[in-house]
């Protein structure tokens, strides 16, 4: 049978209904802990003799669909589910950077990312190199034999950097050093990471997955081995399990990931052109216009263009009156909702860069973020022109 198209497999996952029971939502399995019957069936489970569920931090039948659905929709052979996208990205690089590695890092990442990286790794033995310009040859010249991961985004948060993930991943693999892909601005609908090759692709759920802003959780999908050792320390050790309830929102918002992202991806293509014919927004970022510097590699590497769309005015005070002017984009932190969130990255979420390396990466006092939702794209090119009127 021809390979299934995306918009079947995000309705189906790996199977239309639950095996057992036909329900075709998948039940959410509301339970900390699952007997084992016997005491003998206990150690078995325990020593890994059988297989079986023991206890919710470990594994949950709800979180296992989310799981396999999101693996499916990566093209990867497994996936975890974690409490969120930091979650997450920590299992991940504490499974495979310890004291004396070497890591290397895109210096422009999510705030959350970039403190978590900054605060805690260096304490613990681990060396970060971090890179302004993410190219192959950068990171070719900057790897080193205790080198142990490669971790980026694309596009990347907030300045919408697209970065080519089949090259760097072929520079990864050449020297057997892992690639992950924050994949939480695309999703797997626009762009699979490990399809081009990347070890890892990582995401934080409670954006465009959930879709809804209303659950928190983050993902990994990669090789089955992988995905196993990671369960078996740094996800079990850490502790950071999904809600089996969170698990169901996200399964339900799989399914309507290729809609919503349809929608976002025109809607946000709509707003950045306004933005680059408005005089007050003085430069528009955005991988689907043609000015965009990542362009032609986005039209390469990604389905559509996204629905994060930056601009800049002239300062603080200008993105101030604009924003405090707005009525229909809500302004807050977080991204991939319905609703169409707007925010100010440099005193907000990428507040915890030092004002240096937010230079070095060239996000300005001027710069905002929209995650453009499914509203009506006039009305909100309305609103944001209400908002850019006041400057
Ligand atoms: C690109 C990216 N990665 C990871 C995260 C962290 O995800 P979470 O807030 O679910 O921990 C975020 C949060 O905004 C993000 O934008």
């Amino acid at each position: 049978m021809k390979e299934l198209d995306f918009h079947t497999l995000a309705v189906q996952g790996t199977a239309p209904c639950d095996e057992k029971t036909g329900a075709v939502a998948t039940p959410i399995y509301q339970t900390s802990t699952f007997s084992y019957f016997t005491a003998d069936r206990g150690a078995a489970l325990f020593a890994k003799e059988e297989e079986g569920y023991i206890y919710t931090r470990l594994s949950n039948p709800t979180n296992e669909k989310l799981e396999k659905n999101l693996a499916l929709l990566e093209g990867a052979e497994a996936g975890l589910t974690l409490a969120s996208g930091l979650a997450a990205i920590n299992a991940l690089a504490l499974y495979h950077c310890s004291a004396g590695d070497h890591f290397l890092v895109q210096k422009e990442l999510y705030g959350g990312t970039y403190e978590l990286f900054t605060k805690h790794f260096p304490r613990l033995g681990i060396e970060i190199t971090y890179l302004t310009e993410m190219t192959a040859d950068a990171v070719r010249s900057n790897l080193r034999d205790n080198t142990k991961l490669i971790f980026m985004e694309t596009p990347s948060n907030p300045l919408l950097h697209i970065v080519d993930i089949a090259a760097v991943a072929e520079i990864g693999d050449g020297a057997g050093v892992p690639v992950a892909i924050d994949n939480t601005f695309a999703s797997p609908y626009l762009t699979q990471p490990i399809k081009l090759g990347a070890t890892y692709a990582v995401h934080s759920a409670t954006k465009y997955i959930g879709g809804h802003g209303d659950a928190i959780g983050g993902m990994l999908a990669g090789p089955a081995e992988a995905m196993d050792a990671i369960r078996a320390s740094t996800y079990k050790d850490l502790g950071a399990t999904t809600a089996p309830f969170n698990a169901f929102l996200f399964l339900r918002g799989l399914k309507t990931l290729p809609l919503r992202m349809d929608r976002h991806c025109a809607n946000a293509q709509k707003v950045a052109e306004f933005l680059a014919g408005h005089e007050k927004a003085l430069k528009v970022y955005y991988p689907g216009l043609p000015t965009h510097p990542g362009h032609e590699l986005a039209e390469r590497q990604m389905r559509l263009f996204g629905g994060m769309v930056g601009f800049e005015v002239a300062g603080f005070d200008d993105a101030k009156k604009l924003l405090d002017g707005l009525k229909l984009c809500v302004q807050a932190v977080s991204l991939g909702d319905v609703m169409t969130l707007i925010e100010h990255p440099a005193s907000t979420t990428h507040h915890g860069y030092p004002e240096e390396e937010l230079a070095e990466v060239g996000l300005t006092e001027g710069y905002i973020r929209i995650s453009v939702g499914l509203e009506d794209p006039g009305d909100l090119i309305n609103d944001l022109a209400a908002g850019l009127d006041r400057i």
